[in-house]
């Protein structure tokens, strides 16, 4: 018998998964610009955040509207908290609050489509949904890239008897080519990112769809960076790509764009009522707290009036000043089309030490390593929010320019160039 005790047996084991090693070595070799799991003192005024006793603006927010300092929805909050308490008490398969309800028929209304079935978060969304929608017999087919809740899901649905394979990042071809591998199958459910958050690109639905509609199989798109800033009133990617919603299930996170809490699938109301005896993640856990259901509705309200025009074009002018000014600058830019636009530096050591740069200037953005891109494709992550202020942005675009002469990152003329020498 072992001597060790099981804990740290345990302990041992997981020290040595690969990621593990990954993030222990970051953490020990790069103490001072390993800027993960930090604590936040203080939050506002506007978009700024006390971390490690330093004031600095926060660039590193889903809130892309802007609403988590809204008035109006930290009134709604509390209001609700005033209606319902601090929390629900039961799972859902008891019993729901009526503003869960009223939310859910509202989402419905603003997307234009039945039903709508909220979960806790789009993440328990996609692992409540997926393997309930599957059965033996059925196949999972997931874009290579789909996000990580996508890929629990389907590990789920797996367990559950359900074929899994993948296929080439948005590319129909190869969907269709693993659909005709998968044969025979009852239904094949087809798993895609509305917008991916990390390279900012929309997949091709229309010609997806087309795949799938020719060989028994539906669409499931996770349009979790897409709710609330893409399409008309912020509807998300789906429905202007496929005009509708026949033939796809789409979730939509209310975490991010909406500042609340939560996620949620839009279907028709059959499989809303399906959904809610096949979902263990809404079955057997609990609910988004009572009190974000009247701040969720306020912000339909919003999303559905012209006040949303005004929010969005600050939104864009934001986006757009920041994306113009790193290009300015000679560095390779990805996305821009949502909120999210990210600046390759490529190496680990120095992805971090330019977060940390861009830190010590009075900025916060994010540091995304590997696996969350490719290895070696290390970039620093900015998120605009409508409350930014055009001198905020300014201020970041400085610090990017002191950036770039200490730290090595690749210049978008080195690569059009290289380009060209190569073809
Ligand atoms: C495509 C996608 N799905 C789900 C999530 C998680 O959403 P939530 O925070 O609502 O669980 C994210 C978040 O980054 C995402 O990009």
């Amino acid at each position: 018998m072992s001597a060790t005790p099981p804990m740290d047996r345990l302990m041992q084991a997981m020290r040595k998964n690969t990621l593990v090693r990954i993030y222990e070595e970051f953490d020990r070799d790069f103490a001072d610009v390993h800027l993960k799991d930090l604590r936040v003192d203080e939050a506002g005024p506007g978009r700024e955040i006390v971390i490690q006793g330093r004031r600095v603006m926060n660039f590193g927010s889903d809130s892309f509207l802007g609403l988590d300092r809204d008035p109006r929805l930290i009134e709604a909050v509390r209001q609700g908290l005033d209606r319902w308490g601090t929390h629900n008490g039961a799972s859902r398969a008891f019993a729901s609050v009526a503003a869960n309800i009223e939310a859910e028929e509202r989402l419905a209304a603003w997307l234009g489509v039945e039903a709508t079935l909220i979960y806790p978060s789009a993440t328990l969304a996609n692992m409540g949904a997926i393997p309930g929608l599957v059965g033996r017999g059925d196949v999972v087919v997931l874009d290579e890239h789909a996000h990580n809740s996508i890929q629990e899901g389907a590990k789920l649905a797996l367990a559950g008897g359900a074929r899994v394979a993948t296929f080439a990042h948005n590319d129909p071809d190869d969907l269709s080519r693993v659909l005709e591998t998968l044969r025979p199958y009852r239904v094949a459910l087809v798993c895609i990112d509305g917008v991916y958050s990390m390279s900012g690109v929309v997949p091709p639905m229309a010609d997806l769809d087309r795949v799938a509609r020719a060989n028994e199989a539906v669409l499931y798109i996770d349009d979790a960076h897409g709710t609330g800033v893409l399409g008309e009133n912020g509807r998300g990617t789906v429905l202007d790509a496929l005009g509708s919603y026949e033939n796809a299930f789409v979730v939509g996170s209310l975490s991010k764009a909406f500042s609340c809490a939560g996620g949620f699938v839009a279907c028709s109301k059959t499989f809303q009522k399906l959904l809610k005896i096949r979902s263990n993640t809404y079955i057997f856990g609990g609910p988004v707290v009572p009190a974000y259901f009247d701040a969720i509705i306020k912000v339909i309200d919003i999303l559905e009036s012209d006040e949303y025009i005004a929010i969005r074009g600050r939104l864009d002018q934001r986006v757009t000043q920041l994306t113009r000014g790193l290009l300015d600058l000679d560095l390779v830019v990805m996305g821009g089309l949502t909120p999210i636009v990210s600046v390759l530096v490529g190496d680990e050591a120095d992805t971090l030490r330019a977060g940390k740069f861009l830190f010590d200037q009075g900025y916060y953005v994010q540091s995304v390593l590997f696996p969350a891109v490719p290895y070696h494709g290390g970039v620093i992550r900015v998120q605009c929010n409508a409350n930014h202020s055009a001198e905020a942005v300014d201020g970041l675009l400085a610090a990017f320019a002191a950036m770039r002469d200490v730290i090595p990152t690749p210049r978008r003329s080195d690569r059009e160039q290289s380009k060209r020498l190569a073809g």
